[in-house]
């Protein structure tokens, strides 16, 4: 089938001009090499979420259509690129740490370029330390104008300053960027840019803009590309991916979607994320039953047990209301693997608060669980209210919290023990190299005995035993 795919005028004539620009780069870089006897290199260096990982992706895709071969350090990169994050206090400390190593690199090798993009960077409190500490970097831009990384390269090696150009919002999505693909087999796409459900302690939707949906034929054409050069499992992103197509022109489903990415043959595997529990439809549920490549496993963050929190978080959903939705996922898909983000510590929790988090995680049984201590984030409402916790306080909750998780995680990961799955065979293991990993379509983390040419493809695994965080397999 050919899809139409038509993009708009002011996509098309940026898709153009980047690509103009990356010509013009191609050119100096060839120049360089001829005088120099060697290629420029470049390091991304990527903090942050599956959706960030994907845009380091675009970023070495539009580098190595310019020329740049990949470095495998930073330290002798001849551009380096930092894909930020700033969900969390910790994870801008880790960038302005990195960032002081960076320097004494460049004051080693004086023609060393230096960019910072993505979340961080568009936040007005980070471009006036930048402006003010950090004078070493070159280029700064945001989220909003990734694919302008060529335009911006060129004039930096023209100009001397910083150069910074920050979106206040988002412009039209601009499909088709060069991308670098991590893995042969296995692919992110992006669904849903941008949030607006403002919970109250997040920046996201300050950094990403407004919900923005790709077209679905756009969405399908680049995973038709994918699956033609061998991809088996799609990993679809969205920091909402339930309130997909709303504000498309010819409004569509999240769960029609997937019924469509469904029809493409050659693919096996559709995962997605994020879920938001309050736009779980039924529509969605049994999709994921009767659609076979769509994964039986929902990461479903609840981020408290307390209703009381969750109204203050500004979640839009109850504890009572997100039980009954693991126990409709439950009955529909008895097999179903849920796993949640939490968070600890939000302002004015209290122990009974707390205490209500522990009783949905028993509840529950999470397959895995992503734990956050609470940070504040300037902007943001929670930033605000009266109450926050005493960091000892919250470090004790923390542990308890894990205390009471772990154990839980482990009785879903012995619960495979016996069974048979289907395992699509990721990677060797790091700890010892006759290990393969890979994962079930529950998202259940299987290590087992292989070569590494297994890597890629799906194979039956009987599950002989567990550990807390995955488990022990062999071919059958
Ligand atoms: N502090 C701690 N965790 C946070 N998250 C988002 N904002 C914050 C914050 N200010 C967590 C939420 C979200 C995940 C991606 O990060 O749990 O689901
Ligand atoms: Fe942040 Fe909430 Fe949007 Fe997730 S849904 S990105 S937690 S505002």
């Amino acid at each position: 089938m050919v899809i139409e795919r038509e993009n708009s005028n002011i996509a098309t004539f940026e898709l153009e001009k980047q690509q103009q620009y990356m010509q013009k780069m191609k050119a100096y870089l060839s120049e360089w090499e001829q005088k120099t006897g060697r290629k420029q290199s470049y390091f991304v260096l990527t903090t942050g979420c599956q959706m960030n990982a994907h845009d380091s992706e675009k970023l070495a895709g539009m580098l190595e259509n310019m020329g740049y071969i990949a470095s495998p350090t930073e330290e002798n990169a001849d551009f380096v690129i930092y894909n930020t994050c700033c969900i969390r206090e910790n994870a801008e400390e880790k960038v302005y740490g990195r960032l002081g190593r960076l320097k004494y690199y460049k004051n080693k090798n004086k023609d060393m370029k230096i960019a910072l993009c993505g979340c961080m960077t568009q936040q007005d409190i980070v471009i006036e330390k930048l402006q003010k500490s950090y004078k070493f970097v070159d280029i700064v831009f945001g989220t909003f104008n990734l694919y302008k990384l060529p335009e911006l390269l060129y004039h930096s090696m023209k100009t001397d300053g910083t150069l910074f150009d920050i979106w206040k919002e988002a412009g039209e999505i601009v499909e088709d960027i060069p991308t670098v693909y991590k893995s042969t087999f296995q692919a992110s796409v992006n669904v849903t840019y941008g949030c607006e459900n403002y919970c109250s302690y997040c920046i996201v939707p300050y950094v990403r803009g407004k919900e923005r949906s790709r077209k679905p034929e756009d969405i399908i054409y680049e995973i038709e590309q994918l699956v033609k050069s061998g991809t088996k499992e799609v990993m679809l992103l969205g920091q909402n991916v339930n309130s997909y197509g709303k504000n498309l022109e010819t409004p569509l489903s999240f769960a029609k979607l997937l019924q469509r990415i469904h029809q493409i043959e050659g693919l096996e595997r559709i995962r997605f994320m994020t879920s938001h529990p309050k736009d779980l439809s039924d529509e969605l549920i049994e999709t994921i039953k009767n659609y076979k490549k769509v994964c039986n496993y929902i990461h479903l963050p609840i981020q408290s047990g307390s209703s009381e929190v969750l109204k203050r978080m500004n979640r839009r959903y109850t504890k009572e209301q997100y039980l009954a939705l693991v126990e409709k996922l439950k009955n529909a898909i008895p097999d179903i693997t849920i796993s949640t983000d939490i968070i600890v510590g939000f302002p004015g929790e209290t122990e009974q608060n707390f205490q209500e988090t522990l009783d949905v995680i028993r509840q529950v049984k999470y397959c895995t669980s992503f734990t956050f201590i609470y940070s504040k984030r300037t902007g943001t409402p929670a930033a605000k209210m009266e109450h926050q916790i005493p960091e000892e306080v919250v470090k004790d909750r923390f542990n308890r919290l894990l205390q009471v998780l772990n154990p839980l995680v482990e009785e879903v990961h012995k619960k495979q023990v016996g069974t048979v799955a289907d395992v699509l065979v990721e990677e060797v293991s790091k700890q010892n190299h006759k290990i393969l990993t890979g994962r079930t379509e529950n998202n259940i983390l299987v290590h087992f005995e292989g070569n590494k040419n297994l890597i890629g493809k799906i194979l039956p695994i009987k599950i002989i035993d567990s550990k807390t965080f995955y488990v022990i397999g062999e071919r059958v």
